[in-house]
């Protein structure tokens, strides 16, 4: 028998996931913190996978229980899905995992535990049936696959499930404060020691990318900032060199303002507002830690209109997120058309009052890290109704351009989605 504490650890995590709205990242990284890498990275899969074939599993559950799936005990019916994902989708020992899951919900729950047994040989027995809807089979919600075949095209709908089924990899930025060579120098370095793949971009410019974790290779936490390719391309769609005051709408954790004011060898001030509390600390911490000059303060940004005028407002929008799902499953599995109205018209709000705040000749820059049309350059027909403005020609390469917006394709780059557009105020 081999009740594995990373089995408990899964379980306990997408419990609280699953049931409780919870995000996966933060507790996977509290948790796999203390387990060694062998069993960490079990973890990790187990979890992600669970998650990103919730829907095909889902499917299966309800074929082979004859009872209602959403009165199932949540225990149980998390109990079952992550089981399923070892059984079918990681392809592990099937009797030694029925033995195993059948022991672990036994421990709770005798009842339910022969409730389990008897589905998961059962499903053994008689094999899964093959399904013919794509949307099942890569467990992407029904209506998101829809949206994606009229809005983008039945090929783009298929490469961005397989996209989402692909591993993502860790991006990070170098950051050094005066010998830019001794820090890349350290990290190749302590990479290398470890055997573990790193490779170096020379745009991004402080970009690197492994299916490791810095803190993995023991890396200095003052050298580095984990931030997606595409979120340190966007911050070279222009040279804001002289920019003096930014207003950053919607900035916790700060990895905008970081970068910006990183580029720009910290001389810009930068307003930060931010409407969460517990966010709110986070900025502050990192304003800190990087000496960002500046003022950070917990408020609405839709409503909050500070008394100046600003050279540029950033809008790193609350967005659908569909561009991060990789990273974040969870996101999908949520996300539904009214939410996705609903920021739109957030978003529409923040640009109103971002407007509003900024000097004629100034720029607005709006990010979104997702890929639907009503939250990206749908908003343009609004603007233009109300401010005068031009759209700013992104200065990065051109994989990196469509339609004069910057817009990263995950797919093709190994990232996230990213869109971003510039607008100068007439
Ligand atoms: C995409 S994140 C920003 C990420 C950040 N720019 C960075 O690079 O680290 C969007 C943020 O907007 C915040 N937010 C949502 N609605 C807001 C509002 N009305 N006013 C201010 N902030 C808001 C969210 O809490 C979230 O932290």
């Amino acid at each position: 028998m081999n009740i594995t504490d990373e089995r408990i650890l899964t379980l306990f995590i997408l419990q609280r996931v699953l049931e409780e709205n919870a995000f996966l990242s933060p507790l996977l990284l509290y948790h796999s913190k203390k387990l060694d890498f062998k069993k960490r990275k079990f973890l990790q899969k187990l979890c992600y996978e669970t998650l990103k074939n919730l829907i095909f599993i889902d499917h299966i559950i309800k074929i082979f229980y004859k009872g209602k799936f959403d009165k199932l005990e949540p225990f149980v019916r998390t109990a079952l899905r992550v089981s399923l994902t070892e059984l079918l989708i990681l392809k592990r020992k099937p009797y030694a995992v029925c033995d195993s899951w059948v022991e672990i919900v036994k421990k709770r729950n005798i009842g339910a535990s022969k409730l389990v047994n008897g589905i998961l040989r059962n499903i053994l027995r008689k094999g899964v049936p093959e399904f013919e809807e794509e949307w099942i089979k890569y467990s992407i919600p029904r209506w998101l696959f829809k949206k994606l075949e009229r809005d983008f095209g039945k090929d783009f709908a298929l490469n961005f499930a397989k996209w989402y089924h692909s591993e993502p990899p860790y991006y990070f930025r170098i950051y050094f404060k005066g010998d830019e060579n001794k820090v890349r120098q350290e990290i190749e370095n302590s990479y290398l020691k470890k055997d573990f793949p790193l490779s170096r971009f020379s745009f991004p410019p402080y970009c690197y990318k492994s299916f490791y974790h810095p803190w993995e290779a023991d890396i200095e936490e003052n050298y580095y900032y984990v931030q997606d390719f595409s979120s340190q391309a966007v911050m070279h769609y222009y040279d804001f060199k002289n920019i003096k005051y930014v207003w950053d709408m919607t900035s916790a954790p700060g990895g905008k303002s970081l970068y910006l004011s990183f580029l720009l060898n910290n001389k810009v001030k930068i307003l930060a507002t931010e409407l969460r509390k517990g966010r709110v600390k986070i900025l502050k911490e990192n304003f800190e830690k990087y000496r960002i000059k500046g003022w950070v303060v917990n408020a609405d940004a839709t409503q909050f209109l500070p008394e100046k005028e600003f050279d540029l407002i950033v809008i790193d929008a609350p967005c659908s997120g569909l561009g991060t799902i990789r990273k974040k499953p969870e996101i999908l599995l949520r996300m539904t058309p009214e939410k996705i109205k609903k920021l739109s018209r957030l978003q529409e709000k923040l640009i109103d009052n971002g407007f509003k705040a900024l000097k004629k000749g100034g720029y607005l820059f709006y990010i979104t890290c997702t890929i639907t049309r009503e939250e990206n350059q749908g908003h343009i027909q609004n603007i233009a109704g109300k401010f005068d403005f031009e759209l700013t020609e992104p200065k990065v390469p051109e994989f990196l351009i469509s339609n004069n917006y910057f817009f990263c394709n995950g797919i093709e780059m190994d990232s996230d989605f990213m869109f971003g557009m510039l607008l100068k105020k007439l």
